[in-house]
């Protein structure tokens, strides 16, 4: 047999979430109020350089917008085609014999394959165990411990004192502590100024999500010097393109426009939103993030996702949350979406099924 790929490899299967056009897709977190005006302008004013001449070797000029907006050292900030990238990149400098990355399960899904793309093993602990005690995740001394800060899908947000117990334990020998604030924009939180004291600490950031850039494929990171060097080195020279980080670098120092006028607007309809799935006994769960998640009507996410599909909608199904069982993930945009979802929702065979069961059982996925 080839040696190529490596043995450890053949199993991987490629990341392919259901990404077939549908009318109003609401399955992938993005700002679905469009993109940031200011990236957007800095893009259609490209030039013949722009394209032909290579970028910065280390995005210097994206890292000087994320120091100044953040204030902190450029030394503090790493960056990457996307936060996937920074997280890749980190995963790699890992990379060992034996090598371990442990998480608190359910969390984004990405998390295992990128660890074992890197030879690393991934190593879950359930979710409502390692938040009440986060000691869990330092079992066995792994490498590294990923954790979401709020967590996809959930939308929990574990508090602060939580994320210093992590750190606290094993002081400066413990691992490194990768802390994805991928959301942070929609829960008002950010422990980017720990993450410069702390040399266990390295938070990642995206521009995909609050900030509308998605297809720019920009992220950041920030940690010490130390840390950050290791995964520039990891990652490699020329990763952003001059475009991806000058747009990037214009909406990040855009502080109080267009990004944050659209996060209020998610918050309110995020709350909206909630209440008009518990009315229906949907039970979403509390989210700090720009979607909420909850009870799969018929108890079947993968029927759920289908026929919401059916009727134009795309949500992501999810089986296997403590709470609810299987879910359905939603991204929580402008309210006009919002009906077309609901009413889409209203549609689904479980909405006559609930008629019909009115005085009897609820279906499945119901609180009774
Ligand atoms: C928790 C989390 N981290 C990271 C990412 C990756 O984002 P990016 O587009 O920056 O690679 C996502 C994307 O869905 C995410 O949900």
């Amino acid at each position: 047999m080839s040696p190529f790929p490596r043995a450890d490899y053949r199993g991987l299967s490629l990341y392919a979430p259901d990404r077939r056009p549908v009318g109003v897709d609401l399955s992938d977190n993005t700002n679905l109020w469009g993109t940031h005006p200011a990236a957007l302008a800095r893009i259609q004013a490209a030039t013949s350089d722009d394209l032909a001449r290579y970028p910065d070797l280390y995005a210097d000029r994206l890292r000087a917008a994320v120091s100044q907006r953040f204030n902190v050292q450029a030394d503090c900030v790493t960056t990457g085609a996307g936060s996937d990238d920074v997280l890749d990149s980190a995963f790699r400098a890992a990379y060992g014999t034996g090598a371990t990355v442990r998480y608190a399960s359910p969390t984004f899904s990405m998390v295992e394959p990128l660890a074992r793309m890197n030879g690393i093993a991934a190593k879950a602990v359930l979710w409502s165990a390692a938040a009440l005690d986060p000691q869990l995740l330092l079992e066995e001394d792994p490498d590294l411990v990923y954790v979401c800060r709020p967590n996809n899908p959930t939308g929990e947000l574990l508090p602060v004192e939580w994320v210093e117990r992590l750190l606290r334990h094993r002081g400066d020998e413990g691992p490194l502590i990768i802390l994805d604030e991928a959301y942070a924009n929609f829960a008002e939180e950010t422990m980017i100024s720990w993450a410069v004291q702390n040399p266990r600490l390295l938070v990642a950031r995206t521009a995909s999500k609050a900030f509308g850039l998605a297809g720019l494929r920009c992220g950041f990171g920030v940690a010490q010097p130390e840390t950050t060097l290791a995964i520039e080195k990891s990652r490699g020279p020329y990763k952003v393109s001059r475009l991806a980080a000058d747009a990037a670098a214009a909406a990040l120092l855009d502080e109080d426009g267009w990004m944050a006028n659209t996060v209020a607007e998610c918050l309110v309809n995020r709350a909206r939103l909630s209440d008009e799935l518990s009315t229906r006994g949907l039970r979403p769960l509390e989210s700090r993030a720009n979607f909420v998640l909850f009870a799969a009507p018929s108890g079947s996410a993968s029927d759920d996702a289908l026929a919401l599909r059916e009727r134009g909608i795309a949500v992501r199904p999810f089986t296997g949350i403590e709470a609810i069982g299987e879910g359905l993930r939603v991204t929580v945009g402008p309210w006009p979406l919002m009906e077309h979802f609901l009413d889409a929702l209203d549609e689904t065979p479980w909405a006559d099924a609930d008629e019909e069961a009115n005085a009897s059982d609820s279906p499945p996925g119901r609180a009774s």
